[in-house]
């Protein structure tokens, strides 16, 4: 067998060196998974907590807000947007996101047929409102996209005409109030139907930071754990070669003399362990070999 034919401090390395590698590559594995999923964890909270504050906004908005308001409607020359929840939702995130920290979150009511255009939704955006078009069970998409060059994290929700009133403003633009004809004009965000889902929200948050913080924890881990195998490796092959190899070298040296007759060579004990031990019963072996020796030389010479 090959492994017979190895020097013991080559086969200890070898075990070691396995031992080392598939304790490596399986924390690492292990890890790599753990941090993934806790930056996904962590990504998908933020965006949900997001996405459900801008709910509380519009919430405000229509609950308090919009009756306040609501009878200027006909009577102001120019339509007061901030009666409008997606107006403040998406005005409220804009606030946010000059704050440096949140520059590259996004927010939008993306509209396929929108009375603001800047609501107006993207190649992407239609597809994700297509999709709860077709699946109507779906209420919320979450998954990666590559933004502007870095990985971001969107989490989306259909939006539903549900209620008769919205049609007001949403449907015909004849019934429409006249300062939204006079803002928004009579071409954009009007024939929605009710019950449709005209648009969906999404909210999407950068998440490349992220990943890199968790790449960079692994990479720390990783380093640590080669760093303390190193000390290991070295330790044991120093412990290998002092305690053992060198002094089984030496052994075999005096063992060769001896057996060459020359009885001035004593095995050298340091030692309690096992290899002092076996240099003891050598010596011992050694005397009875020269008492032996001794014998036969006195029966020869009579
Ligand atoms: C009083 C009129 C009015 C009513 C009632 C109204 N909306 Fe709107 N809605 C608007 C206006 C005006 C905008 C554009 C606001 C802006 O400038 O961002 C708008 C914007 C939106 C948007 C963003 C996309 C777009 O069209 O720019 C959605 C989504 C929306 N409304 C849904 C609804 C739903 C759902 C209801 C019923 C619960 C409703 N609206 C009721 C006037 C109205």
């Amino acid at each position: 067998m090959l492994l017979n034919k190895l020097k013991l401090g080559t086969k200890f390395n070898l075990l070691l060196i396995i031992v080392f590698l598939s304790g490596i590559l399986l924390s690492g594995l292990t890890l790599s998974w753990v941090l993934q999923q806790e930056a996904q964890t962590e990504v998908t909270s933020k965006a949900l907590v997001l996405l459900e504050t801008m709910n509380a906004v519009r919430d405000y908005t229509s609950d308090h807000i919009g009756p306040l308001l609501s009878p200027q409607l006909e009577t102001e020359p120019i339509f007061i947007s901030e009666t409008i929840p997606a107006y403040s939702a998406t005005e409220v995130f804009q606030t946010l996101r000059k704050n440096e920290q949140y520059k590259d979150f996004f927010y939008k009511e993306a509209t396929l047929n929108p009375t603001n255009l800047r609501d107006k939704a993207d190649s992407f955006e239609k597809n994700v409102i297509e999709r709860f078009r077709n699946e109507p069970n779906t209420r919320q998409i979450s998954q990666f996209r590559t933004l502007g060059g870095g990985r971001a994290f969107y989490v989306a929700r259909p939006l539903t005409v549900k209620k008769e009133s919205c049609l007001r403003c949403h449907g015909d633009p004849n019934d429409a109030p006249k300062s939204q004809l006079a803002t928004y004009g009579a071409e954009n965000g009007y024939g929605w139907k009710l019950n449709e889902i005209v648009a969906a929200q999404i909210l999407s948050v950068p998440a490349q930071e992220i990943f890199n913080q968790a790449n960079r924890s692994l990479l720390l881990i990783l380093s640590t754990l080669l760093g303390i195998f190193s000390v290991i490796f070295i330790g044991i092959n120093f412990l290998l070669k002092g305690a053992v190899i060198r002094p089984l070298q030496k052994m075999v040296k005096v063992a060769e003399a001896i057996s060459m007759g020359n009885m001035d060579y004593e095995f050298e004990q340091k030692t309690e362990d096992e290899i002092g031990v076996l240099a003891k019963a050598f010596n011992r072996m050694k005397s009875s070999l020269a008492i032996s020796m001794n014998l036969l030389n006195n029966y020869r010479s009579h």
